[in-house]
C-alpha cells in the first residue's frame, strides 16, 4: 500500500506538469499593488528581466516615480486603479490587451490588513479588508482569465500569506481573507490546469515593507523586501503551486496547523506572543 502510494507521488510530481511560464516577447505582466512594499519590488524585478509590466495602485504619483526610476530592458508602465472598482480592473486588462496585445501573467498583489483584537471589532475594519483583499483580486482575477482563455495560455499568482494557514491573533479579517484566496487558488487550479493557465499562490511570512511597519511587535524572521521579491520571481519561473518566504518560518507555521488544537494554541501563542 505504501509502496503504492510512493509510486503514485513519484510519477504525480508538481515539477513533471511544465505549465506554462512566460516570457517577455509573450505579452505583459499586469501587477496590483505596485506602488509599495512587495508589488513595488517584483515590478522592478520583472522590468529588469524584459517584460512590460503594467503597475496598479491607488497612488498615481508613486507609480509615476516607480516607472521614471526604471531603465534597460523592460518597463513599467502606470495604471492607477483601486481594485474594489469593478469596472477599472476591467478597463485595465482591455487597456493592456490594446496596448501590450497580450496579457501573459497577472499578479494579484494589492492588500490591506487592519489588526484587530476580538474586544473590538468593527464592521468597517471586515468589510475594508474584504473589500481589497478578496473583492480586489476577484476583479483583477476574472478579466485576466478571460483574456487568458482566448490566448490560451497565462499565469496567475495570488499574494495570500501564512496568516491564511489558520488563525493567528489580531488577524481576524485578514486571516479570513487570505484563508480564502489559498481555496481559491487551489479550487481553480484544477480547472485552471487544463487551460494551459498557471495558477500560484504565494505565501509570505512577515517581510519589512509599509504594511508590517504597524506591527508593535518583533516579527520572527523579518525578511527584505528585494529579497522576497527575487523569491516571487524565481517562483513565478518554476513549477510550484505555492510561493513561500522565508521557508524556516513559513514551513514552521505549516508544521504547527497540523497539531492538535490544544498544541497549536499553545505553540501559535510562543511564536507571536499572543
Ligand atoms: N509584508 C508582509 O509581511 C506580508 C506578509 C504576508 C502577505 N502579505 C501580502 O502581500 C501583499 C503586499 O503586501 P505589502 O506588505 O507589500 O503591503 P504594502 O507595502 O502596504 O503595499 C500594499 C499595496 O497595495 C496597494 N493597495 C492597497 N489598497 C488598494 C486598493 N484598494 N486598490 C489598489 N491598490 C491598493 C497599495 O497602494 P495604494 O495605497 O497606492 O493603493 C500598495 O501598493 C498584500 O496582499 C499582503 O497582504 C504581506
Amino acid at each position: 500500500m505504501i509502496e503504492r502510494f510512493g509510486e503514485f507521488i513519484s510519477t504525480n510530481k508538481e515539477d513533471d506538469l511544465a505549465l506554462y511560464t512566460a516570457k517577455p516577447e509573450d505579452g505583459a505582466v499586469w501587477i496590483t499593488g505596485a506602488s509599495e512594499g512587495i508589488g513595488k519590488a517584483v515590478a522592478r524585478s520583472l522590468a529588469s528581466k524584459g517584460f512590460i509590466v503594467y503597475a496598479s495602485a491607488r497612488s498615481a504619483d508613486k507609480l509615476k516615480a516607480l516607472a521614471d526610476s526604471v531603465s534597460g530592458r523592460g518597463e513599467i508602465v502606470p495604471l492607477s486603479l483601486d481594485v474594489t472598482d469593478r469596472e477599472a480592473c476591467d478597463k485595465a486588462v482591455r487597456k493592456i490587451l490594446d496596448e501590450a496585445g497580450s496579457l501573459s501573467v497577472t499578479i494579484l498583489n494589492a492588500g490591506t490588513y487592519v489588526p484587530q483584537r476580538a474586544n473590538d471589532l468593527k464592521f468597517e475594519d471586515f468589510d475594508k479588508t474584504l473589500d481589497v483583499n478578496v473583492g480586489g483580486v476577484l476583479n483583477g482575477l476574472l478579466p485576466s482569465i478571460d483574456a487568458m482563455k482566448q490566448a490560451g495560455r497565462g499565469q496567475i499568482a495570488i499574494v495570500a500569506s501564512v496568516a491564511g494557514y489558520g488563525g493567528l491573533p489580531k488577524n481576524g479579517a485578514y486571516g479570513l481573507s487570505k484563508a480564502g484566496l489559498i481555496n481559491l487558488a487551489e479550487t481553480l487550479k484544477f480547472d485552471l490546469d487544463r487551460m494551459n493557465i498557471k495558477m500560484q499562490v504565494i505565501t509570505p511570512g512577515f517581510i519589512d515593507t509599509p504594511l508590517t511597519e504597524k506591527n508593535d511587535f518583533s516579527m520572527p524572521f523579518l525578511m527584505d523586501v528585494d529579497e522576497a521579491a527575487k523569491r516571487v520571481v524565481r517562483g513565478l519561473e518554476g513549477q510550484r503551486f505555492e510561493i513561500t518566504f522565508p521557508r524556516r518560518f513559513t514551513y514552521l507555521i505549516k508544521l504547527v496547523n497540523h497539531f492538535a488544537y490544544p498544541l497549536y494554541f499553545l505553540a501559535v501563542r510562543k511564536i507571536t506572543g499572543g
